[in-house]
């Protein structure tokens, strides 16, 4: 199992190419189950998630390989074959390590009118229900039962209807989108995900040949076709990738400027760097964030569904706000519980209170290197980043959950200027 060392108080500065985004290539490679044939997404990271997906995917009878490089020297054309599709079943040992597994539900039901997909089960910092992707798909017709741990749908053909989701769910509108797409009349999907992800799903769907109404809004109407054909899609840049490190810069006093995503992807961060007293200059697809020239300005956040603050963000903010001048609150109403990262934050001599769901943060002058565990994916971002800013050592165990959905990030940030290596195989 590997681990970081980071020798902390290095300044991090210069420009970094975002990959493409984990969140919309796990959303676009079940989507190709919908046809028959070969489809390619370009830009497409190189991720553990992703290559979970892909097995799992090779599972169901579908052939993945990566055929290109791009500029960087790394493979990022993923071409999926979905001709000879053998199986409808997504077995435990996937959805287990991977809750997106659920995103073929949708799509295996709608072409085959049958599939099996364990059900994903608590989730390392608390519940994620997937109670909307059901009531959505029973409201399609789908006969849906859970037996021995799975969800097993049947269906002859889904109709279209009006589904008005209580939340705003990513997942449960992925879902019902790529179901909708092949069902029988039109589906109108109220309150749907806005997330750039789920847009560019939803393109991705258009060039299958799927009619779809209002793409990029909280309503989308989907005229069901009788058959979808293979389509190519760029994939977008990773909006939190390009949070996270701007916030490296931003919390080690120095000047990063990330290229290849498009500055209102990541509007609600910038707004919060600035108040917490970075500059912000965009220039076309290069934007550039200068650290707080003194200190840093306390700034308070709220997660909400997009265009708003992501949750998928506020571990890392809070590792900002750790050493901010002052006090400052994290609020995430997304995620209740997501606060597996502040025990952590807190060896590294950060000063923060949990209460319900938010994190009081007493800015202090420094933190201090310690060895710390990752417990997710974005708690291990902020123990990353408290590490950078910290003074001495930061040994950070466990950054197999980096892995899932950071490419590369120690290569990244080195070429930033950041003092981190990777120790293969360390202790547990
Ligand atoms: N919810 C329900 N019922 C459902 C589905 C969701 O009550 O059936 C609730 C959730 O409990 C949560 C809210 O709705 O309170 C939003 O959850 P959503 O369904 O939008 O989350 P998701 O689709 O499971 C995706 C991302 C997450 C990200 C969330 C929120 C993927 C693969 N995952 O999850 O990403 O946090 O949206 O933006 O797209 C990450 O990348 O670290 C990550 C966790």
């Amino acid at each position: 199992m590997d681990k970081f060392i980071i020798r902390g108080g290095k300044k991090l500065s210069g420009e970094l190419q975002i990959s493409g985004a984990k969140n919309a290539t796990l959303a676009l490679m079940p989507a190709t189950l919908l046809t028959s044939g070969v489809s390619t997404l370009t830009n497409t990271p190189q991720l553990n998630d992703v290559y979970t997906m892909m097995k799992l995917l090779n599972e169901l009878g579908v052939e993945t390989k990566f055929v290109r490089e791009n500029s960087f020297g790394e493979k990022d054309v993923l071409q999926l074959n979905t001709k000879n599709i053998t199986s409808q079943v997504a077995p435990y040992e996937y959805v287990k390590k991977m809750r997106a597994s659920v995103y073929v539900l949708g799509p295996l039901l709608a072409r085959f009118g049958y599939a099996k997909v364990s059900l994903p089960g608590g989730c390392a910092w608390g519940p994620r229900p997937i109670n909307l992707h059901l009531e959505a798909l029973k409201k399609m017709g789908a006969d849906i039962d859970l037996a021995e741990g799975y969800i097993i749908a049947k269906s002859k053909k889904l109709n279209g209807t009006k589904i008005n989701f209580d939340v705003s769910s990513v997942g449960a509108t992925g879902n019902t989108l790529m179901a909708a797409s092949l069902a029988k009349g039109t589906t109108v999907i109220n309150n749907a995900a806005m997330e750039p992800e789920i847009t560019n799903l939803a393109e991705f769907l258009v060039k299958m040949g799927s009619r779809i109404d209002g793409i990029g809004t909280s309503t989308l109407t989907i005229e069901g076709v009788d058959e979808l054909k293979p389509a190519d899609i760029y994939t977008i840049a990773d909006r939190i990738e390009a949070g996270t490190v701007l916030i490296a810069g931003a919390l080690t006093g120095g000047e990063v400027t990330i290229k290849g995503i498009p500055d209102i992807y990541i509007n609600a961060v910038l707004t919060k760097l600035e108040d917490s007293g970075c500059k912000i200059n965009i220039n076309g697809d290069a934007v550039k964030v200068k650290a707080a020239s003194k200190q840093i300005t306390p700034t308070s956040v709220t997660t909400s569904i997009y265009p708003g603050f992501p949750t998928d963000m506020q571990a890392q903010w809070t590792a900002y706000m750790a050493i901010a001048n002052g006090v400052s609150t994290v609020t995430d109403t997304i995620y209740l519980d997501r606060f597996k990262h502040v025990p952590e934050l807190v060896r590294l001599g950060a000063n923060i209170a949990v209460n319900d769901n938010s994190a009081v943060i007493k800015g202090v002058s420094k933190l201090k290197g310690a060895k710390v565990m990752s417990t997710d994916l974005r708690a291990s971002a902020s123990l990353v980043l408290a590490g950078l800013a910290a003074e001495g050592v930061t040994e950070v165990l466990r950054v197999y959950h980096l892995d899932r959905g950071y490419q590369k990030i120690e290569e990244k940030l080195k070429a930033l200027g950041a003092d981190i290596e990777r120790v293969a195989g360390a202790e547990y």
